[in-house]
């Protein structure tokens, strides 16, 4: 029995740590369903115009999600500070989008930040189509 007990943990813990980019997709995929029941999918070419997207902050500065994770995302960005910040493409830091935890984290900082709400569920699955495909 206890070693029944030890074995479900340990399934439950390779589950949360085994994530890929396609889970992510399939709940942000429900989320956008719920949101819109017109959904037809994600698409890679509007996350690219959603990242190169310059925005206005309140303060009057231009920005984007490229200020920081640059306008290739295979290479490092950097933070304001100038802390290195991995790649965001996929292809080139394969542990993106595997962590529902810290997407979430993260859009609801940068969305917030940029452009003064949350992304949508659509925004979300269309960023990520666009950064799984980038070569
Ligand atoms: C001011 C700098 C900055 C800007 C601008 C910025 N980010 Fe980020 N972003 C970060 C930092 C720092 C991290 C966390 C470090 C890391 O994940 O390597 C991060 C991480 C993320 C992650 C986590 C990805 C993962 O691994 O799950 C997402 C999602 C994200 N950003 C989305 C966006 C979006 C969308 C925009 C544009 C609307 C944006 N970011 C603009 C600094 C920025």
């Amino acid at each position: 029995m206890r070693n029944l007990f030890a074995l479900c943990l340990c399934l439950a813990g390779l589950q949360a740590t085994a994530a890929t980019f396609q889970d992510l997709q399939e709940q942000y995929k429900a989320q956008a369903r719920q949101d819109n029941p017109a959904f037809g999918g994600f698409s890679s070419a509007r996350g690219k115009s959603f990242y190169e997207a310059k925005r206005t902050r309140s303060s009057g500065k231009q920005s984007g999600c490229f200020d920081c994770h640059t306008a290739d995302p295979t290479q490092p960005g950097k933070t304001h500070a100038n802390k290195t910040i991995d790649p965001m493409a996929v292809s080139a830091n394969p542990k993106r989008f595997t962590d529902l935890k810290k997407s979430e984290k993260w859009f609801r900082r940068n969305c917030t930040d940029l452009l003064g709400r949350a992304c949508t569920a659509q925004e979300k699955g269309d960023f990520i189509e666009f950064l799984a495909h980038y070569k």
